[in-house]
């Protein structure tokens, strides 16, 4: 890394951290200390793995190649511009708890659960197939969350994770999958599934 040439000075002399990651201030929203620190923790989880994924839309809109290339490029872009609503959404009801929003990049790298992808360009299959399994850590993990805030009483966190999360990341998931019918992952899947029911038969 470049040394830091600005002549700006440090604020030194005092501590500047006025809240500490991982705690949560007392807000009058009639939740307890417990129930709004156990939230956000499930909330900046998801939150890590959300920002981690919409920046995946980002690299795969620019790196996207093959045929379809033009309607993935669209379809990448706009999922990433609604991930990053859903970044906000998430990160605002964690504040709004009395938490600390997980922001930069290195701490959302040590927490996220979605692998890293390499810098090169990968094909249009590995692509589809890396977002796929990027949503569905997110939508396991947000019905986890949502079932735990609305046993502890956190209707607004549970509305957030089911109206915007879920619904959200499921229709993302639709349309991205679409693109690969036929192409072995859902085929795979669906292969899966037939045969489970016809067991069941
Ligand atoms: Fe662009």
């Amino acid at each position: 890394m470049k040394p830091n040439s600005s002549n700006l000075k440090h604020p030194a002399g005092h501590d500047t951290e006025i809240q500490e990651y991982g705690t949560v201030v007392d807000r009058p929203i009639s939740l307890d200390h417990k129930v709004r620190l156990a939230s956000v923790a499930s909330l900046n989880q998801i939150l890590a793995d959300t920002m981690t994924l919409r920046d995946m839309y980002k690299k795969h809109h620019w790196q996207v190649s093959g045929p379809t290339f033009y309607q993935l490029h669209l379809l990448f872009d706009k999922h990433y511009g609604e991930q990053a609503e859903l970044v906000d959404l998430l990160a605002e009801r964690v504040q709004t708890l009395g938490g600390v929003a997980i922001a930069m990049a290195p701490d959302v790298a040590e927490t996220t659960r979605i692998a890293r992808p390499p810098r090169g360009r990968e094909d249009v299959t590995m692509q589809v197939f890396r977002l796929l399994q990027a949503h569905e850590i997110i939508v396991e993990d947000a019905h986890e969350a949502a079932r735990a805030a609305a046993a502890n009483g956190d209707d607004g966190t549970n509305d957030v994770l089911v109206s915007d999360v879920i619904r959200r990341n499921e229709l993302q998931v639709w349309f991205v999958s679409e693109h690969i019918a036929g192409a072995g992952i859902a085929d795979r899947d669906e292969e899966t599934a037939r045969s489970a029911a016809a067991v069941q038969v």
